[in-house]
């Protein structure tokens, strides 16, 4: 047996063609493209089909895959009631959990286990996650769901369900962006969590409900709503230092920072604290981009410790006009495409999933009957 490490922390469980990161040089890569090559080149659409066939799409292969995610867009009727039956302060996360888990009732190839199924509920899962999401937010406000304009793309079409309104050009850009930058981040708890279920030889919606399960934890995806809510709760550039003074003597963890791997920092945080500079300089209100930066700094000073993707990820969904509660859906929308790569990748060369742990309980009890003991 291996020797015990904490949260499998460094341990390596398995290999992979999907995704490269280095914590050291702040790398992420997917299928030998450095997120430079990819964000602001190619579309969500486009490094999806990369995560899961191992090269660009070419013209002809991208229309392809976006006439199949359109045609499966649209989600079943009765899911749709289940949405509106859904309670209205339902947590987003646990409303989207169980929907996944509820959309596999209606796919006919829920059982078919062969690769060419697979990757029909895979483009399932990606056309139809976002809409739930878009619903359940509507819903959850009260307003009636948008159908969806797949034509839009998965970017802009999940902006204008929420919204009831095109984006304009740089919020789709953007939003797009962000979806490429959350595709996927090699073994990650919620990736672990769907390789696990599928090395099981179980089905792809059980996979993708037990991920959005380990997502949901705010030591993972969850962080992202709880920096907006830390911003709102600062309220003003000028009390961000006494905050942050107060949270450390507490010893809290600071939502949005650290990271198991990257210990030079995130980076995809570069990218996104860009972006939610551009935008709250767009709509004239740069103070969660401010404020940000000043936690950033003080963070830096105090522990040495970095942004992490849910740090800027919360205001440049705040300055979308995303509600807060939706955030960590959103990572969802992004992270199938990655947890169903790997998925696909798992099947490919399948062995049981099952570490050992190191046992340290009591050894050589006897026996007391009931009435002695
Ligand atoms: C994601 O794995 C992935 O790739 C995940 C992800 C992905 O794309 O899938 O990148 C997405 O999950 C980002 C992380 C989002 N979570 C948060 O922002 C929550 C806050 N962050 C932490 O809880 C923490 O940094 C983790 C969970 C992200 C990483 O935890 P580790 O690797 O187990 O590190 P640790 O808890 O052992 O901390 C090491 C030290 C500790 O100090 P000591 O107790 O040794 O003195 O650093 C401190 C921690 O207290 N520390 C923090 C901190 N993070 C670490 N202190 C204050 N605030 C923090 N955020």
């Amino acid at each position: 047996m291996s020797t015990f490490k904490a949260g499998l922390e460094d341990i390596v469980a398995l290999r992979s063609e999907i995704c490269f990161i280095d914590g050291q040089k702040r790398q992420l890569v997917y299928r030998g493209y450095d997120i430079s090559e990819l964000v602001g080149k190619a579309t969500f659409e486009e490094v999806v089909y990369l995560l899961w066939n191992g090269q660009l799409p070419a013209a002809a292969e991208l229309e392809r895959f976006k006439e199949q995610l359109a045609a499966e867009a649209a989600l079943p009727e009765q899911l749709v009631d289940f949405l509106k039956a859904s309670p209205k302060d339902a947590e987003p996360m646990a409303v989207l959990r169980t929907a996944v888990s509820a959309l596999g009732l209606f796919d006919p190839d829920t059982s078919v286990q062969d690769r060419e199924a697979n990757r029909r509920k895979a483009a399932r899962l990606l056309a139809k996650v976002p809409v739930i999401v878009a619903y359940n937010g509507r819903l959850r406000e009260g307003k009636d769901p948008v159908p969806p304009k797949p034509e839009l793309g998965l970017a802009a079409n999940f902006l204008y369900m929420l919204h009831g309104r095109e984006p304009d050009r740089m919020d789709a850009e953007i939003f797009d962006a962000a979806l490429i930058l959350h595709a996927d981040h090699e073994l990650n708890a919620s990736t672990f969590t769907a390789r696990v279920v599928t090395s099981t030889l179980s089905d792809v919606y059980s996979a993708v409900t037990a991920a959005i399960g380990a997502l949901k934890g705010p030591l993972h995806g969850g962080a992202n709503e709880q920096v907006m809510r830390t911003l709102l709760a600062i309220g003003e550039a000028d009390r961000v230092d006494e905050w942050l003074e107060a949270a450390l003597a507490r010893k809290e963890r600071i939502m949005g920072f650290g990271h198991r791997v990257y210990k030079t920092g995130d980076p995809r945080a570069d990218y996104l604290r860009r972006f939610s500079q551009q935008l709250g300089e767009k709509r004239g209100e740069t103070k969660w981009y401010e404020m940000s930066r000043r936690l950033e700094q003080l963070m830096y000073e105090k522990k040495g410790l970095y942004p992490n993707v849910d740090f800027y990820s919360a205001s440049t969904y705040y300055m979308l006009g995303i509600p807060m509660e939706l955030f960590t859906p959103i990572f969802a929308f992004s992270r199938v495409s990655g947890w169903t790569a790997h998925i696909l990748e798992q099947l490919d060369d399948n062995r049981l999933i099952r570490p050992r742990a190191e046992y340290v309980g009591p050894r050589d009890q006897t026996f007391v009957p009931v009435d002695q003991r």
